[in-house]
């Protein structure tokens, strides 16, 4: 069949467009080519760049990554389409990247996150993130964080109550939990139904599943594939959600307020979200940071739990450590207050070391907007530096026999003689994560009261079995028993 003048016409056009995008870039781009080949990759390709190594048939993007660095040792450049990716596990130069002003920005990973947390302060581009993150400390000072306590503790019976009548997997119940946590403290009482967390992680999980894919998450993705379909409606329905809840609370608030001036006293917001709202940020901002602050609190609280869970149950010792610790802190039946959850010192030392070994962000990333010089390189501008936090936390250097669940490498005297950018489970320099202290003390009480009750036991033989799968929520198989213990089963 004859082709029509037009098509040819058209596909001439097209190659010729498509060979100019390709020669401007590598104009554009000619310092950041030079700098790529210095550092090892596997083969990159015109606009698909090296993700044709993502699309395996398992579609795992970690265990792909942890083969490709195995093949080429880190530091390692890996082409995201057109955007080059440095990744370094280097602590020197993590320490350099993390503290310098000209990569305060987040990389191209967060474009994916930015649409369901719009401008909140994880993504918040370096310009406007220093006045948010000062606004936004006053939910974490201590005298707020002192009065969490209580939600956290009766949230932490209620998991108690139930945990062990689940025949399966406990992750809902657990998310239900960390769930109701935030919503405690961020004053809207419990939630009714688990919709708004489990689209909170959907959506989280489908901008991981989605980084390394250049052509998702665009005009044609969220119009007419029917995936990108759904992922457009759950976003709608998040926004909607939390949209409506901020707009309530703040003409609640307008009115405290203007009760409080009348009766001339100082009206002091206490719940997280008044106090977000008290910062002056719009409704709009308002909602993504309530989004941010659910998902952080919900989605990154749960798995660490877990993960804790299941090291204690292959490490039957330490848990008994931990129960004696809780016995002779806060007693057999006392309730968890904030003076008892400070002296529980090994439970947080099992905590960080469960993040040590099952890191629940496993990559950070930063952008270079200027040249910057890190460790004995210079990056050129427009570079997304990409730190392998995993490695970071399994080099023999740091962490000697890494493979080993030791949580007496974080007793005071061990972690100070280690170079601090060696942890990186809640980052570190300036935009470290601001809810380290909430989310620590979150998970202590809910790990103290449900040891306090229970002996976790499960069917894993070594930590190497879950180091593969840090997104243990999203697993079905059945991760732990809980069986009461003795004496409070004689009690009961
Ligand atoms: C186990 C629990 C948590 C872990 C492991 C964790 C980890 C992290 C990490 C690694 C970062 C740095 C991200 C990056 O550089 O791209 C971060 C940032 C952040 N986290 Fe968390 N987080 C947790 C819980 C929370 C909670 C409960 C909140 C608040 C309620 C929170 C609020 C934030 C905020 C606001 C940032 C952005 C800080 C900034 O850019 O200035 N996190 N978190």
């Amino acid at each position: 069949m004859e082709e029509t003048p037009y098509f040819t016409l058209y596909l001439l056009y097209l190659s010729a467009f498509l060979l100019a995008y390709i020669v401007l870039d590598v104009y554009l781009k000619a310092e950041i080519y030079t700098f790529a080949k210095k550092v090892h990759g596997p083969k990159a390709y015109p606009i698909i760049g090296s993700n044709y190594i993502f699309h395996t048939k398992e579609r795992n993007y970690l265990r792909t990554l942890f083969n490709t660095f195995d093949q080429y040792k880190l530091p390692v450049s890996l082409w995201n389409g057109n955007q080059y990716e440095y990744w370094t596990s280097n602590v020197e130069e993590i320490e350099d990247i993390l503290n310098s002003n000209k990569t305060l920005d987040k990389g191209n990973g967060y474009s994916k996150l930015a649409l369901y947390l719009g401008d909140s302060l994880l993504v918040v581009s370096d310009k406007s993130w220093e006045s948010h993150r000062k606004l936004l400390s006053k939910c974490f000072e201590p005298d707020v964080l002192e009065k969490f306590i209580s939600v956290f503790y009766d949230r932490s019976c209620d998991l108690a109550d139930s945990i062990a009548h689940v025949d399966q997997n406990p992750t809902q119940l657990i998310l239900r939990c960390t769930a109701n946590m935030f919503f405690g403290t961020a004053g809207l009482g419990n939630i009714i139904d688990l919709l708004f967390i489990q689209k909170v992680l959907k959506a989280s999980q489908h901008s991981t599943e989605k980084m390394h894919n250049p052509f998702s998450a665009n005009f044609y993705y969220y119009h007419f594939n029917p995936e990108g379909r759904i992922v457009k409606h759950n976003l709608t329905f998040l926004k909607d959600y939390a949209n409506r809840i901020v707009a309530e609370r703040k003409s609640k608030l307008i009115k405290l307020k203007k009760l409080s001036n009348a009766n001339e006293t100082d009206y002091k917001p206490q719940a997280l979200l008044d106090i977000i709202i008290d910062t002056g940020l719009t409704i709009e901002a308002s909602t993504n940071e309530m989004i941010l602050f659910a998902g952080e609190t919900s989605c990154k609280s749960a798995p660490a739990f877990l993960s804790s869970c299941v090291l204690l149950s292959i490490h039957k010792d330490i848990q008994d450590q931990v129960y004696k610790e809780i016995i002779s802190v806060v007693g057999e039946h006392d309730k968890i207050t904030h003076e008892s959850v400070k002296q529980l010192e090994l439970t947080e030392r099992v905590i960080l070391e469960s993040l040590r070994i099952c890191p629940i962000m496993m990559s950070l990333t930063r952008y270079t907007k200027e040249r910057v010089r890190i460790g004995h390189r210079v990056i050129p501008s427009g570079c997304h530096i990409k730190i392998f936090v995993y490695d970071v936390h399994h080099q023999e250097k740091y962490w000697p026999n890494p493979r080993k669940f030791d949580p007496d490498r974080f007793l005071p005297e061990n972690a100070a003689k280690r170079n601090q950018y060696s942890y990186l489970a809640f980052s570190c320099g300036p935009r470290n994560c601001l809810g380290e202290k909430y989310a620590l003390m979150l998970m202590k009480t809910m790990l103290a009261t449900v040891v306090r009750r229970y002996t976790i036991t499960s069917d894993y033989l070594s930590a190497d079995e879950i180091n593969l799968n840090p997104d243990l929520l999203y697993t079905n198989d059945k991760i732990c028993n809980f069986i009461p213990r003795k004496s409070v089963v004689n009690e009961e």
